[in-house]
């Protein structure tokens, strides 16, 4: 344990040196600040680092994470995120990415009991009755957890256009565009869901935010 510690802290060393000899300004250019044009929301899962499966450096992607990529709109870790990366950094493009195999969507289509973290799978639990009809139809469990997992980080895409923030960024400036994406473990490759939003016309009527309302 105390080895695998030390050598963190000796990876970073290395990796200090090897970006300096890259570009001896990699540092100070990023101390100067922050831009990136993406937000990104995706699962904990240590197997889905944003950067890496994507091919972003440093500075390019705006990072939030936790159990299953989901969007919770009393969660204010998350608000205070997405408030950050929209009005502040005005990112252009937000991606929830998802991934096949997630153990918090899995634990949500089952009954055990796992503690504290039941109350955050009943979030998950909420999209599986929305689509309860399509999901039962899957009678493979794998295909239809497969599906859940898809279905779930659609869900998140349009909780995020229902929030105040987003609704009203879409209207001061066209932008973020909300995507959804799922990462397969097995291959290392993204699958797009084809769920691009940037305006608020497909929500219900009881979720749009009128423009006079705006402050
Ligand atoms: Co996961």
């Amino acid at each position: 344990m105390t080895k695998f510690y030390q050598k963190l802290l000796e990876n970073n060393k290395e990796w200090v040196a090897s970006k300096l000899e890259e570009n001896p300004a990699f540092f100070d250019e990023l101390a100067n600040g922050q831009n990136p044009p993406l937000l990104w929301i995706g699962c904990a899962d240590s197997r889905v680092p944003a950067n890496e499966i994507t091919g972003t450096k440093p500075g390019e992607v705006f990072v939030h994470r936790n159990i299953a990529n989901m969007v919770i709109h009393t969660d204010m870790s998350m608000l205070s995120v997405l408030d950050y990366a929209v009005n502040v950094l005005h990112v252009k493009h937000v991606i929830i990415c998802g991934h096949y195999g997630c153990g918090g969507v899995q634990a949500a289509m089952g009954n055990k009991q796992f503690g504290i973290i039941d109350n955050w799978l009943r979030h998950i639990k909420d999209v599986y009755r929305i689509h309860y009809a399509e999901l039962e139809a899957i009678k493979d469990e794998k295909d239809r957890l497969n599906r859940f997992v898809e279905l779930n980080v659609i869900e998140q895409v349009y909780d995020l256009c229902k929030t105040s923030i987003v609704q009203n960024a879409w209207k001061k400036r066209k932008t973020p565009s909300i995507h959804g994406w799922v990462y397969d473990i097995k291959n290392g490759l993204i699958k797009d869901l084809g769920v691009s939003v940037s305006d608020n016309s497909n929500l219900a009527e009881v979720y749009k935010i009128a423009p006079d309302t705006v402050f």
